[in-house]
């Protein structure tokens, strides 16, 4: 009730207040501070994963906006040797406003990352773009198929059936990459799982189905109970450690992620920047209710 309460009114409360939780979870307006997260990060032997905020875009122009901050964002970087590749989530190039056009923004995008042998990862949005994800998915897999991945969701129904269905496009040349994710956005229960433990329980068993198939699995989670069965998935079939890495959101269960690092396992954490967090957060919140209880505890742990 009063995470829901929260959820509802932060976005009329001060940008100065909702910063106050924000800049927990969030690198930076700018590249110089994106920069600086990174370099601090990958000090501790962690590699990042760059996302500019700004999804769900109103109009098109805006569209070549944020594709032209990506192309700096990469000269940027490689520049400044950050480990690390990109995250960029398609309706922020227009998705559901023009797929031509975001496709085609998307691959200036992938085609810059492969001229610096690096590679972007296609985040999975809510249920009304995955038809759209997945197709933009194969095309520039098609185009680039060393330098792309996918996200994928364990609470959507149709996600093992998918996985089953994208296999035609995995080699032992150029092999899948996904990230695999639990999935942030409120859904129906007609498409999506709700109950935790059968999340739960999807996550393994679309995890053991994609690490068995030799597929590279970001396993992007910091649950846990779900990072104790990636251990005896991996432990069990004996999975080599360059087919996986363990993935975390920036300034999320630093604790967690450290002891995954000292087994010697690779960490990705993901790094969002950008002068959109305003809308970011309180977006994410109204999707997610149960955040609201991170948010008063970082009121009050700084
Ligand atoms: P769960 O939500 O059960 O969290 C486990 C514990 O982690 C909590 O009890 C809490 O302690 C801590 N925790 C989790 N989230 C926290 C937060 N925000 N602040 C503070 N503590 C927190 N989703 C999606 O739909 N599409 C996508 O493309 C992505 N991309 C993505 C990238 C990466 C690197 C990660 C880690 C996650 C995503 N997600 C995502 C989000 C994902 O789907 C999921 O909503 C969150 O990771 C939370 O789920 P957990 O598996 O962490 O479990």
């Amino acid at each position: 009730m009063i995470n829901k309460l929260i959820a509802q009114t932060l976005p009329y409360f001060p940008k100065k207040f909702v910063w106050i939780f924000s800049k927990k979870y969030i690198a930076g307006e700018t590249i110089e501070e994106a920069i600086l997260a990174s370099k601090q990060l990958n000090d501790k032997n962690i590699t990042v994963t760059i996302d500019l905020l700004g999804e769900f875009i109103k109009n098109i122009d805006e569209a070549r906006e944020n594709k032209n901050d990506y192309l700096k964002i990469i000269e940027h970087f490689e520049k400044n040797n950050i480990k690390g590749n990109y995250s960029l989530k398609p309706t922020s190039f227009g998705l559901l406003i023009d797929k031509d056009i975001c496709f085609k923004y998307i691959l200036e995008i992938v085609a810059k990352a492969a001229e610096h042998n690096n590679f972007v990862r296609v985040d999975m949005e809510d249920s009304s773009c995955v038809d759209l994800e997945i197709e933009l998915y194969r095309k520039l897999k098609a185009e680039y198929p060393k330098n792309v991945g996918l996200v994928v969701q364990a609470y959507l129904k149709r996600t093992p059936s998918d996985l089953e269905k994208l296999m035609d496009l995995h080699s032992d040349e150029f092999p899948l990459n996904y990230r695999l994710c639990k999935g942030i956005y409120v859904e129906p229960k007609e498409i999506a799982f709700k109950d935790p433990a059968k999340v739960n329980e999807m996550y393994l068993k679309n995890l053991e189905y994609l690490l068995t198939n030799k597929v590279f699995v970001g396993i992007a989670t910091h649950d846990k109970k779900l990072i104790e069965g990636a251990y005896e998935i991996i432990n069990k079939h004996n999975i080599p450690k360059e087919q996986f890495e363990f993935q975390m959101l920036y300034g999320v269960t630093p604790d967690l992620r450290k002891s995954i690092i000292d087994k010697a396992y690779s960490m990705r954490v993901y790094v969002p920047y950008g002068k959109e967090w305003f809308g970011y957060s309180t977006r994410r919140l109204k999707e997610n209710p149960k955040m609201a209880s991170h948010i008063i505890k970082s009121l009050f742990v700084r």
